[in-house]
């Protein structure tokens, strides 16, 4: 239970806060390469601040202020130039640092004025990898980027989901740390909505937590499992700050604002060796719808679920009114963790986590259990009969809504339609039934 003081300080993340100004001391992922395929800039609200994302024509990335110095037009309508962004009300141009270098009216008219050199923009960097823009807003100098090894696995078909969720990103990243969540309301819930009523899924017996450098593991035992199964003995990521990580996949939780949180998840699905040798041109981004034709929750998928849980506890959770159990221990920790760091970064120093050593961020191996399957990957076979990645094989568990064109290049990729022409039918027909979703296989 917290107050109503300490949860404003885990929540609010406007500038100025000071969970604010400790978030932005880490790269946040924002947006997909990709989606700049088909737009040339792209409007997007970070930490409360209205911004505008674009690439110039020399390729260069900017993140500067939605609205023009100049009378405040809206920049997500402005032209890349060559280098930076030009305002389309008046045609006041801005670099990717925010300076202000053409004034077309001003220069010509009145060039001894100078007015330029009095004009900036808020500017913040951008920077690639994996397949994501990531924005840095803190303080100079920015840290590194985290090169999380899994960025660079080879064979592999990624993609990247984006999606707005109407709550304060606080409550979603405690999603994070909660293992006995995937018992009931992926496996068990999964089981109701199918019509099962029992057996149950196999119950947590014991959970652990435990910090490290890059987070925190969570770790549980089930049903008759023992503590040599890799969930317990190598648990999964709670990712320092706002993230998890479970071996296929990456989410984030980036606040939007107090009350909106862009989901971005990021996930990678090994192709069988027969596939092999695969590299994956460009990375796809799309965007996951939350609620269905009627407007109730989209609860068919994994992460629709847990939207389901986060918006469920009110736009900003009131945990002047929760209860906690001892099933919630991680919660404890990272709030605990998070008060110390605001703390820390009040006092001037680095918050936990930040990589400042170029050579220490080379390929940074996480936690995660069945590590060799994404590094040497299966055969077919294999695949097809692995208790979890059989499961996934023919059907994106995560979000609904994966749009047709994804889902082809994916099975592309995997060499579904070459087996499906081999005459293995009735393999893929069997894997790409519906009831092959099973969110209980994603633990
Ligand atoms: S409002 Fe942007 S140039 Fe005038
Ligand atoms: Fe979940």
């Amino acid at each position: 239970m917290l107050n109503a003081e300490k949860n404003a300080l885990l929540t609010r993340v406007g500038p100025g806060t000071p969970m604010g100004d400790l978030l932005r001391r880490y790269w946040m992922p924002v947006a997909g390469v990709t989606e700049f395929d088909r737009r040339a800039t792209k409007a997007l609200r970070l930490f409360g601040e209205d911004l505008v994302m674009y690439r110039d024509l020399s390729g260069n990335w900017g993140l500067v202020d939605r609205h023009c110095a100049h009378r405040r037009a809206d920049l997500s309508y402005g032209f890349p130039e060559r280098e930076g962004i030009r305002c389309n009300y008046h045609g006041w141009c801005f670099d990717s640092t925010g300076a202000c270098i053409e004034q077309p009216y001003e220069d010509v008219a009145h060039a001894d004025a100078r007015m330029k050199e009095r004009v900036h923009l808020k500017a913040y960097p951008v920077a690639e990898k994996g397949g994501l823009l990531w924005a840095y807003m803190g303080p100079q100098p920015a840290p590194e980027l985290p090169d999380w090894e899994a960025f660079s696995w080879p064979n592999g078909f990624r993609q990247i989901v984006l999606s707005e969720i109407p709550c304060n990103w606080f409550q979603c990243q405690e999603n994070s740390i909660d293992p006995v969540h995937f018992e009931w309301m992926h496996n068990n819930w999964s089981l109701r909505q199918k019509g099962v009523l029992h057996p149950y899924s196999a119950p947590h017996k014991e959970v652990g937590f435990e910090e490290f450098e890059h987070g925190f593991l969570y770790k549980r035992v089930r049903g008759n499992a023992t503590r040599q199964d890799p969930l317990w003995a190598v648990g999964r990521v709670c990712l320092w700050p706002n993230g998890v990580f479970l071996g296929d996949h990456f989410e984030w939780r980036v606040p939007i604002d107090d009350e909106h949180t862009l989901s971005v998840c990021w996930s990678f699905t090994r192709v069988p060796r027969e596939a092999e040798p695969y590299a994956q041109e460009s990375i796809p981004t799309w965007y996951g719808p939350i609620r269905d034709d009627e407007g109730s929750w989209i609860s068919s998928h994994v992460m629709n679920q847990d939207f389901v849980a986060w918006v469920g506890q009110g736009v900003v959770a009131d945990r002047s009114l929760e209860m906690l159990s001892p099933s919630d221990k991680g919660i404890t920790m990272i709030r605990r963790r998070f008060f110390e760091e605001l703390e820390a970064v009040a006092a001037g120093a680095d918050p936990k986590g930040l990589l400042r050593d170029p050579d220490k961020n080379r390929r940074i191996v996480l936690p995660m259990a069945h590590r060799e399957i994404f590094t040497e990957g299966l055969p077919l076979d294999e695949l097809r009969a692995h208790p979890i990645f059989g499961r996934h094989l023919f059907h994106y568990p995560f979000q609904a809504g994966q749009p047709e064109a994804v889902a082809q290049a994916y099975r592309q990729a995997m060499g579904l339609d070459r087996l499906q022409a081999a005459g293995h039918e009735a393999a893929v027909a069997a894997g790409a039934a519906p009831s092959s979703v099973s969110p209980a296989r994603t633990t």
